[in-house]
């Protein structure tokens, strides 16, 4: 357990994970927030499937919730680099943030060694310090296709961050046979512009790696549009993020297939 302390108080971690005593220092502690989620009390008998999954919290989540299989997919390929060229406007900003992810490798190598890894994928060093078999494959979401279909797909946090979230909704429905969760971060709040249609805010020109504030408007008729047959906003919070101190609207929208 010791020689994971360092690495859960000075590593670069997305996400918080309890162990023992440790507390991973993640940007956000999605613990703290998980009822505005809306999962199953239990997901046993489902394939599940967690794109942009980053640190993997929720792909672990599923997991320790009785799911059958759970595959999370991300662009990011742990050693500096990404599975895809970045947007112009976020060339330098992505450089940077990834950076950290093959610099987090180098400064813990003896423990991501131990346990048999060659990056610093957070998602794999908690399978094995978990003992869980949760499986993980580099990708992007403007191609699921090489993934097959799963009965829940969960996306995260990471439409507002795609000059395409419409290709890439179209994508989590090609992936979904059942139910698809999509959580959206800097969200719009509607009520802003007291008016109920859809709205996508662009703010790539302005912001730290967002595209988009997208209204729940917007992503239910993304969603809609893309083929599902029934749209939910199941929650709306703000979630604390620990970097900046900074609280984020989110909401939860489940779409049904
Ligand atoms: C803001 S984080 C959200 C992480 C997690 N889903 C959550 O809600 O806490 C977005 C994640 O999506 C990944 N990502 C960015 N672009 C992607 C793409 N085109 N395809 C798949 N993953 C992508 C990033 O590397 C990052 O890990």
């Amino acid at each position: 357990m010791n020689d994971l302390k360092e690495l859960f108080e000075k590593g670069r971690w997305y996400h918080c994970f309890r162990h023992d005593e440790l507390i991973s220092n993640g940007t956000y502690d999605v613990a703290n927030y998980i009822g505005h989620y809306k999962f199953d009390k239990d997901y046993s008998g489902k394939t599940v499937l967690d794109v942009g999954c980053s640190d993997g919290y929720f792909s672990i989540w599923m997991k320790e919730h009785g799911a059958d299989r759970v595959l999370g997919v991300d662009s990011n390929k742990y050693d500096g680099s990404l599975a895809f060229v970045p947007a112009i406007a976020f060339q330098k900003n992505h450089q940077e943030k990834y950076a950290q992810y093959a610099d987090d490798y180098i400064a813990f190598r003896s423990i991501y060694d131990k346990y048999g890894l060659n990056n610093s994928n957070k998602l794999l060093l908690m399978n094995k310090v978990m003992g869980l078999n949760v499986e993980f494959s580099q990708g992007t979401i403007y191609d699921l296709s090489p993934f097959g279909q799963f009965d829940l797909v969960m996306c995260n946090d990471l439409l507002e961050h795609l000059r395409d979230p419409i290709t890439a909704i179209e994508q989590l429905y090609l992936a979904t046979k059942e139910k698809c969760i999509i959580t959206v971060s800097s969200a719009l709040r509607t009520k802003w512009f007291d008016r109920k249609r859809p709205i996508a805010l662009y703010q790539g020109h302005i912001s730290g790696g967002s595209f988009f504030s997208l209204s729940e408007e917007a992503v239910k008729a993304m969603c809609v549009s893309a083929g599902f047959k029934k749209t939910e906003v199941v929650s709306r919070f703000e979630m604390l993020n620990r970097r900046y101190k900074t609280p984020n609207d989110h909401f939860v929208l489940h779409a049904y297939k």
